[in-house]
């Protein structure tokens, strides 16, 4: 990882996987202009996809959700460098990977400083062909097999004790080689408790039923068994 510094801008990035000066990466009018946003999703904010020389990029500004963030959008109180949302995201995407979990690659993450305040972005890298479970269980059934893959995955994200303090299923991805994709990992961090593990399952729970109701998606009770089962682990003969 490089560090770029001007100012109160500080950018941690891949120089291997940005292939643009690290003070420009983040502007989406600079993507625009070269005609390199090739699609964008949306969650809190806008994600913008970027065409970079090797890989395809996702770029996200922070936003706060709820209430407090019609207030305050986007900024965060400043306490140092390294404990800025976009630094901690880039650094739990790095430590799940090299835990062999299945998460984006982090580009790029910047922040900026406003007074007592900071804005925050990050690259990752684009899961190619993915989608997320919600879009994907609107339209069919999953098979058994990945409902125990999804249990597996975020059992190994478990074992590399990140707390996903957001796991829900617009968050887990299935690609094109049904592989399974965990992303979002805002707020997250390193927890050496395990008390939150149960917690995240149970949020998992509560959005599977709350799509249900509310888009009708496939999911049963014999599916969640199959997750469940995927998490758990294997008991040894
Ligand atoms: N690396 C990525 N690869 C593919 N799609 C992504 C990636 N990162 C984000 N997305 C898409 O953008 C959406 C919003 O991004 P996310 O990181 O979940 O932020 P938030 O939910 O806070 O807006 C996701 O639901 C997903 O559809
Ligand atoms: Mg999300």
């Amino acid at each position: 990882m490089k560090t770029f510094e001007k100012g109160k801008l500080r950018v941690w990035y891949d120089e291997a996987l940005l292939s643009v000066p690290p003070e420009q990466c983040f502007d989406v009018g600079f993507w625009q202009q070269q005609e390199r946003i090739v699609g964008q999703a949306s969650g809190r904010g806008t994600t913008w996809f970027i065409q970079l020389d090797n890989v395809q990029g996702a770029l996200r500004h922070y936003r706060r959700g709820g209430l407090f963030g019609k207030l305050v959008r986007d900024h965060y109180l400043f306490c140092q460098w390294d404990k800025t949302r976009s630094y901690q995201e880039f650094q739990i995407l790095n430590h799940l990977r090299q835990a062999g979990v299945n998460v984006p690659r982090p580009i790029a993450a910047r922040a900026v400083k406003k007074h007592v305040c900071y804005q925050a972005d990050l690259i990752t890298e684009k899961v190619p062909n993915a989608r997320d479970l919600v879009t994907i269980l609107q339209e069919n059934t999953l098979r058994d097999e990945m409902y125990v893959k999804i249990g597996r995955e975020i059992r190994k994200m478990h074992d590399a004790q990140v707390n996903h303090t957001d796991l829900n299923i617009h968050n887990i991805l299935i690609d094109d080689r049904e592989r399974v994709w965990i992303i979002d990992f805002d707020k997250c961090g390193v927890d050496f408790s395990q008390d939150w593990k149960s917690g995240n399952i149970q949020r998992l729970l509560r959005s599977f039923k709350k799509e249900q109701s509310k888009h009708n998606i496939f999911f049963s009770e014999h599916s969640w068994q199959l997750l469940v089962s995927g998490y758990l682990p294997q008991v040894k003969e």
